[in-house]
């Protein structure tokens, strides 16, 4: 079951719950296939969403990920990393061609910014990591002005950033319990492992090997494996370290359940100058936006609402118009009000 904005119905789909009016009076069954001329009717009852039986997801980000092929695109990735491990040459020409399909459809469709909350359902992390802060990255790369010349080196570098963690063992990555120093100190090689085993690979260039050696570096000189600082890194690692900590951030893994993205952006803003570059954390913020207007959000309490406003300078600030209660419930009155940081109610995600 999915609750679908009503603008994004089609003829066919068939009803998950009944659907009442603003008197409590059914207007449709649940069962029902929806014909154009209930769609027309519930949209002149100013209804915003309704359940469907499950479906695709109809997202503006997944339709955008459905154009380029997500699925082939994440196949290249896997396939890239499998040839690897099998010491073959990497095919760098078919990772660039897929970056510059998805770059082009990020332009096409006009994809100013993400709701990444949207994208975190991919089943396997290292492969849905790479897609994503792939996705991010260029998406800040655009922000920041860059030529598309640059924003497919940085797509590129960004799909490879963690083939090092080929070479450091399955049950390292996967390891449940309190990792040790010295889990850690491996772990951290792959940046290393990673640069080393591109190092004489045709049609991976030096930026690409940056962004693969240097994305866990931090401007105050923190980070590994260099200890660099500002300016010494450079500015493809600096994007993809931001887009890299986000989506690790916000991921559900084995050992924790990822952080919500208003969690991830404040701490990421709060490192802005210190870890991160301030320019592209800048860029960062104005990318993502956790519930862009229109987004049908879970509350912590269960009730259902879809987002009316929101304030660019606050991202914590949102106008809500509830729809569902907790037990699923359609609202018959209009109930809008103003979250913030002092409402007990708080967003848990799209619904
Ligand atoms: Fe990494």
């Amino acid at each position: 079951m999915q609750l679908v904005r009503i603008h994004q119905l089609n003829e066919g789909m068939v009803l998950a719950r009944d659907v009442y009016d603003n008197s409590g009076r059914v207007l449709l069954f649940e069962g029902i296939e929806l014909k154009e001329s209930f769609i027309t009717r519930l949209k002149e009852l100013d209804i915003y969403a309704i359940y469907v039986e499950n479906m695709e997801d109809l997202s503006p980000f997944d339709q955008t990920v459905k154009l380029i092929s997500k699925e082939e695109a994440m196949k290249t990735t896997k396939k890239a990393v499998q040839d690897l491990t099998l010491k073959k040459s990497i095919k760098a020409k078919q990772i660039k061609d897929e970056v510059v399909n998805l770059l082009h459809a990020i332009i096409k469709q006009r994809i100013v910014c993400l709701c990444i909350s949207e994208i975190q359902s991919y089943d396997s992390y290292t492969e849905s990591h790479s897609f994503n802060v792939a996705v991010l990255s260029i998406l800040i790369g655009v922000k920041l002005g860059l030529p598309e010349k640059d924003l497919v080196e940085l797509g590129m570098g960004a799909i490879l950033h963690d083939i090092g963690k080929l070479y450091l063992q399955q049950k390292l990555l996967n390891k449940s319990e309190k990792l040790t120093n010295m889990d850690f100190n491996e772990i951290k090689r792959h940046t290393q492992y990673g640069y080393d085993m591109l190092a004489n690979v045709d049609g991976i260039s030096h930026e690409v090997k940056e962004v693969i050696r240097d994305h866990h570096e931090r401007i105050n000189g923190s980070g590994y494996p260099g200890r660099l600082k500002q300016a010494e890194i450079g500015l493809f690692p600096r994007i993809v370290m931001i887009a890299d900590v986000f989506d690790a951030m916000t991921s559900d893994r084995i050992y924790k359940q990822g952080a919500t993205p208003y969690e991830a952006i404040k701490v990421i803003r709060s490192m802005s100058g210190f870890l991160f570059d301030p320019e592209v954390t800048k860029a960062f913020l104005a990318t993502v936006v956790p519930y862009p207007v229109g987004s049908v959000v879970k509350l912590n309490d269960g009730q259902i609402g879809i987002v009316t406003e929101t304030n660019p300078n606050k991202e914590s600030e949102l106008k809500i118009k509830l729809l569902f209660d907790e037990k699923g419930i359609m609202y018959k009155n209009n109930r809008e009000f103003l979250l913030d940081n002092d409402t007990d109610l708080k967003v848990v995600g799209i619904s």
